[in-house]
This record gives structure tokens, sequence and C-alpha cells, in this order.
């Protein structure tokens, strides 16, 4: 069984469901707490093994090559300071892991980003993690779906349940049970479905370890859902090819990509934050409480 060294992070999307605040910043730069949420990612990646990184990047996004980039300027000025604290915690960034960049010049789908990184990532199976979706869990998620594979040597896509009526939000799956613990088999699956259209509430979220056909079956990929090049359309291909499973993950994931979503990861994080912990939630109650007097 080949180890997984490398993860692949497409952050070449505009951010438009953020605009204004993406006008200047990459979505990915956008705070959580007290780190952009795309170092939350990379530090799961870390936590998972990795030792390789893999940024699909466009134009406007080179902030996230600099926050993980060393800052010469910077460290001087922290050092004649004597910040000795906020300079470690700036070079512990920096010395997270090896990042590559690539550039997707167009903006032609999800699937076509992923097949970017082929020349980097070679003949190897790798893990995909999409920025927009964050999961707090004990052990990261990109590590349970590693465990997985070293049991099942396939590819892996992680799935959560939705109500039936948001499967259009997402690439589902149909699958049937294994033997493994929140594991399925793939025998379907389809990106975005109509609504009404599918009997399946197992809905893709970003993180998949895939096999390195994918690089090949997304090559023959024709524009799909939306005219774009979907990933999903790939996956079906390869579960076809060489099966597939879907692992219903532990922990919990947000959609940092939604407002709404962003802002229950802001507060979730801060409440088990443990510095801001306790005074982050006295000011919630105090919040909640003056809002239900005066209604
Ligand atoms: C992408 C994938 C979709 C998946 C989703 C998870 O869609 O194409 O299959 O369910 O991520 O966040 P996007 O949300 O980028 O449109």
């Amino acid at each position: 069984m080949q180890k997984i060294r490398k993860a692949v992070i497409p952050v070449a999307g505009m951010g438009t469901r953020f605009l204004p605040a993406t006008k200047a910043i990459p979505k990915e730069m956008l705070t959580i707490v007290d780190r952009p949420t795309i170092q939350y990612i990379v530090e799961e990646v870390v936590a998972s093994g990795i030792e390789e990184v893999i940024l699909i990047t466009s134009a406007g996004k080179s902030a996230i090559e600099n926050h993980f980039d060393y800052d010469f300027q910077l460290d001087t000025v922290l050092k004649e300071k004597n910040k000795t604290t906020l300079r470690e915690e700036l070079n512990n960034i920096s010395n997270l892991i090896d990042v590559v960049s690539v550039r997707q010049k167009e903006p032609l789908g999800l699937g076509h980003a992923i097949w970017m990184a082929r020349n980097v990532v070679g003949d190897e199976p790798f893990v995909v993690l999409l920025g927009d979706d964050l999961v707090r869990s004990a052990v990261p998620c990109c590590k349970q779906m590693i465990e997985l594979y070293n049991r099942v040597g396939e590819s892996i896509v992680a799935i959560q349940r939705v109500p039936m009526d948001q499967t259009f939000q997402y690439g589902i799956v149909e699958g049937v049970e294994t033997e493994q613990d929140r594991t399925f088999k793939v025998k379907r699956m389809v990106e975005k479905p109509a609504p009404g259209t599918s009997n399946s509430d197992m809905a893709i979220i970003g993180r998949y370890l895939l096999m390195p056909e994918i690089f090949d079956l997304l090559e023959k990929t024709t524009p799909g859902h939306g005219g774009e090049i979907q990933l999903t359309d790939a996956l079906l291909a390869l579960s076809n090819r060489r099966g597939m499973y879907a692992y219903e993950f532990t922990g919990r994931r947000y959609d940092a990509g939604d407002k709404l979503g962003y802002l229950k990861a802001i507060v979730d994080f801060a409440l088990e934050n443990p510095s801001l912990g306790d005074p982050f939630r006295q000011h919630l109650h105090k919040v909640l409480s003056t809002e239900s007097q005066n209604n």
C-alpha cells in the first residue's frame, strides 16, 4: 500500500458569496477567531501525517502563499522588539509543511482544478481538501480517511447526511453498507441532483482520498453541472473502474463558504478557545437573555 504523502487544496475560487469582503482578499484568508480558514485546513493535513501541500491558485491569491511563507522583514522587526512568542508562532506557521502552488489559469471547475495537480502529485494516491469545509473532530477527518484507506486500499469520499431538501447543493452518493464501520461501497453519484431526483441523503463534503487514475479520468471528463468540469463525474467513472468507498466521518462539519456556516464556525471555535471561551460564553448569555427580555 502506497503511503499518502500529498494533499491538494484548491483555492482558485472567486469567493463571490462573500463579496465585498473578498474583493481584495482571498476568501480562504477570512478569519475564524485568530487564524485564516486555510490555516485550519493545513493544520488538519499536518495532523494527518501529510508531507506536502499543493495549492491550486489563481490570480489574486498570493496572500495565501505569503501566509505560509517565511517573512524575513517581519521576523527581523519582531526580533528587534523582543517579541519572542509571536516570532515563534509565526515561524511555526511557515515551518508547518512544504507548500507548492500551481496556477489554474481558467475557472473551468473543481475537476479541472484537481487535474492541474497531476504533475506534482504523480503516480501516487493523495488527498483533496476543500477550503470551505472545516471539520472539528477528535481524530482529524483526513486522518480518519487515511486509516480507512489502510484497510480498504481504494478511493474514499467523506460524506455526511443532509436533509433531503438540501441534496441539490451537494454531490450525492448512493451506496451499500460494508463490514467496515460507517463505510459504504459507492454505487452511483451525481453532482447537485435536481430537487426530488435522488433518494439518498449522503452528501459529499470536501474531503477525498483518490487513486492517481483520477487524473486520466478527469482529462476525459466533459463539462457537467453548471457547464464546469466536475470532480464528481470523474469520481463516478473511477468508482465504476476500480471501486470507491463513501465514509461517514465522525466530527462536525462547517460550511465556511456560506455566511451562516461561517458564523457558526466562529461561535463554536471561539467557545472552545482556552482563553476566549469563558468570557465569550458570558457575553453570549448576556446578549441572548437581553434579547428574550425584549421580546
Ligand atoms: C463541491 C463539490 C460537491 C460537494 C461540495 C462540498 O461543490 O462539487 O460535490 O458536495 O463541494 O462542499 P461546491 O460547494 O464547491 O459547489
